[in-house]
């Protein structure tokens, strides 16, 4: 959601805010704009729609930008206001001489919009970002320094913001500051770049500045100051990007997604190296960070998430409750957040998320840690917000992941998961050895097998093709593959725009097999193990109401090619690992079906790859 870039240097201005914005593509918009400081003016463009709308009209008016020494540039996912042309940023005051970007949501923003009207502000647009211009712009009348006038304006906003401001008269600086929303500054020689996330500036530099939450920076050419809101300089830590470059090439495949989809084995490598070192030793998980007494005595576990993320807390909670009898809870961050829940300093809360700026997780985590719970977080983004507020902290060294549609992140969350979940049961010595021995044994096998699955693709783009027209689709599951039900529908959903629902499978009679004729596929995800025979029964009462079935098995059994229209084949692997495995055909079976009817796969319609607002 929402993108923001800066830069004041040496380099085409324009070249850089549009590279940065192009990098930020992925986390989804609506319009886009840029501001630029050009030999004592200021010049702002604006379009609606894709990022190519903005570059065309910058192309257009070329003639009119001359030498710009700084600029500021975002990329608007639209909250208050419609996706037009005036709501997008950036946006100006009164006498035009000011401009800014934000991202996040300014609460108490009506209140500060009447109180500006009344003073005279005439505003052009209906978003909340407006007023944060109008209100800096106040100040500056007042104390004509554009970082004290940003200092005492933030003190007034209550909400989300990360916001860049230019001022014309104040042409060598931009001015930043946030609350709640990342923003960084990219370290260069004799040059600045401000962005709300990596990608926008990790072409140019590997050496950053992470803001604070109430701090206020100075970014100029050839130095930098941050500040705390009562105006005293803050010592910043210099941190190295945790990416390469690299990270953002498709490397040859048409998307993101499917590269994605295919960094998957060498994800799982990732994630245990250094956690996994050989079947006969025990899991080392030093990032969580509590005493082996109170580990063994842990009695409740609550696990917040979204989305994706949601899902692999599912298998989390069927991990650790089957390996150590601890009793886990999975909520929606979004629901945990509006009810008394049962937390205390007794809980171990887990927040998962992928980008770790999710603002439902973010607010539920800090709930929980108000009521004095260990949290312990989950993430892909070791820099981000949510790694911020950790105890403890598992990152899950995914890389970047560009398409929206969560793939390998996905994957990366549930090896963390039967990290933890083994490390747990080994402190409470709830699993037997030789068991835990088997398991990491099969462990180490997956990425090779997952190498299998993608190897042999072609199956799963015939069923793709015999599949793309329908309108709706069942996935059905039972134990700890119903999250992968879950999942591969919600894959399905986000990018091909198909009704498809997972449901547990015993769960069909009592309701959805009304749904049920010729025109509704099921696919049943019959993974060898305690649930087998109970799914083909299942199945069985779909094909009876005239259902179209698929099959996802690691079995061999050939009389389901009798059963079943469409038979998907993964190699044969322990129940309790099946999910890793089962996940990849069905990700590539959405990956298949949108490309087939030509969607935007990597940006689908509506979705922000980090939904920052609640
Ligand atoms: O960054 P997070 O993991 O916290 O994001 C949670 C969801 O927004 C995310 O998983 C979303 O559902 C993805 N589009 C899934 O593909």
């Amino acid at each position: 959601m929402c993108g923001i870039v800066g830069y004041i240097g040496n380099r085409d201005v324009v070249d850089v805010l549009l590279k940065g914005l192009t990098n930020l593509e992925y986390r989804g918009y609506d319009s886009s704009g840029i501001a630029l400081n050009d030999e004592g003016n200021i010049k702002i463009f604006k379009a609606l729609g894709k990022l190519g709308n903005l570059k065309g009209l910058l192309k257009e008016q070329e003639k009119n930008i001359i030498d710009p020494v700084a600029g500021i540039g975002h990329i608007r996912w639209a909250t208050h206001g419609s996706p037009t042309e005036d709501n997008a940023h950036p946006h100006t005051c009164n006498c035009g001489k000011l401009v800014l970007v934000h991202n996040g949501i300014i609460e108490n923003f009506k209140d500060l919009r009447e109180e500006l009207i009344k003073k005279g502000c005439i505003f052009k647009s209906q978003t909340d970002t407006e007023t944060i211009a109008h209100l800096v712009a106040q100040e500056y009348d007042a104390v004509k320094d554009l970082k004290k006038a940003v200092t005492k304006a933030v003190k007034r906003l209550n909400g989300a913001y990360a916001i860049c401001v230019m001022y014309k008269d104040e042409p060598d600086k931009i001015v930043v500051a946030r609350k709640n929303a990342p923003l960084l500054i990219g370290i260069g020689q004799n040059e600045h770049f401000i962005a709300s996330d990596i990608p926008a500036v990790i072409e140019y530099t590997s050496q950053v500045v992470y803001l604070d939450d109430m701090e206020v920076g100075v970014v100029k050419k050839d130095e930098f100051h941050v500040y705390d809101v009562e105006g005293n300089e803050v010592n910043k830590k210099i941190e190295k990007l945790p990416f390469e470059p690299v990270a953002l090439s498709k490397r040859g495949y048409k998307h993101f997604m499917l590269k994605e989809i295919h960094e998957q084995p060498d994800v799982i490598r990732n994630v245990l190296n250094g956690k996994l070192y050989d079947i006969d030793e025990k899991i080392i998980l030093n990032e969580v960070k509590i005493d082996k007494e109170t580990l063994k005595n842990l009695q409740r576990i609550e696990i917040i998430a979204c989305g994706t993320s949601l899902h692999a807390a599912m298998v989390g909670k069927y991990l650790i409750e089957d390996f150590c009898g601890i009793a886990v809870d999975v909520e929606a961050s979004s629901e945990y957040i509006y009810r008394k829940t049962v937390t205390n300093e007794h809980t171990l809360v887990i927040g998962v998320s992928q980008s770790g700026e999710t603002a439902d997780t973010i607010t539920a985590i800090k709930q929980a840690k108000k009521k004095g719970a260990h949290v312990l977080i989950i993430t892909n983004r070791p820099d981000s917000a949510m790694a911020r507020e950790a105890d403890s902290l598992i990152p899950i060294n995914a890389g970047i992941e560009v398409s929206v549609a969560a793939t390998k992140s996905f994957t990366a969350q549930l090896m963390s998961f039967y990290m933890l979940a083994m490390f747990l049961a080994e402190i409470k010595g709830s699993v037997p050895k030789d068991i835990l021995k088997e398991l990491k044994h099969d462990i180490i096998q997956l990425p090779t097998l997952i190498d299998e699955i993608l190897t042999h693709k072609e199956p799963i783009q015939r069923c793709a093709r015999l599949f793309a027209n329908t309108k709706d689709f069942i996935y059905i599951a039972r134990g700890i593959n119903l999250a992968t039900a879950y999942e591969g529908a919600l894959k399905l959903k986000e990018i091909s725009y198909i009704n498809a629902t997972g449901y547990p499978a015993g769960e069909l009679k009592h309701g959805p097999i009304a749904m049920l004729d010729e025109s509704m596929p099921v696919l049943s995800i019959l993974m060898e193990g305690k649930v087998y025979e109970k799914i083909l029964s299942n199945s069985e009462e779909a094909k009876a109401r005239n259902a179209r079935l698929i099959a996802l098995t690691s079995s061999q059994d050939k009389t389901l090619d009798d059963l079943f229209e469409v038979v998907l084949r993964i190699p044969k692997v322990n129940e309790l690992l099946s999910p890793v495995l089962a996940s990849v055909p069905l990700q590539l079976l959405a990956y298949y079906i949108a490309e087939f009817l030509g969607k935007d796969v990597d940006q689908p319609r509506n979705l922000a790859k980090s939904v920052t607002v609640e």
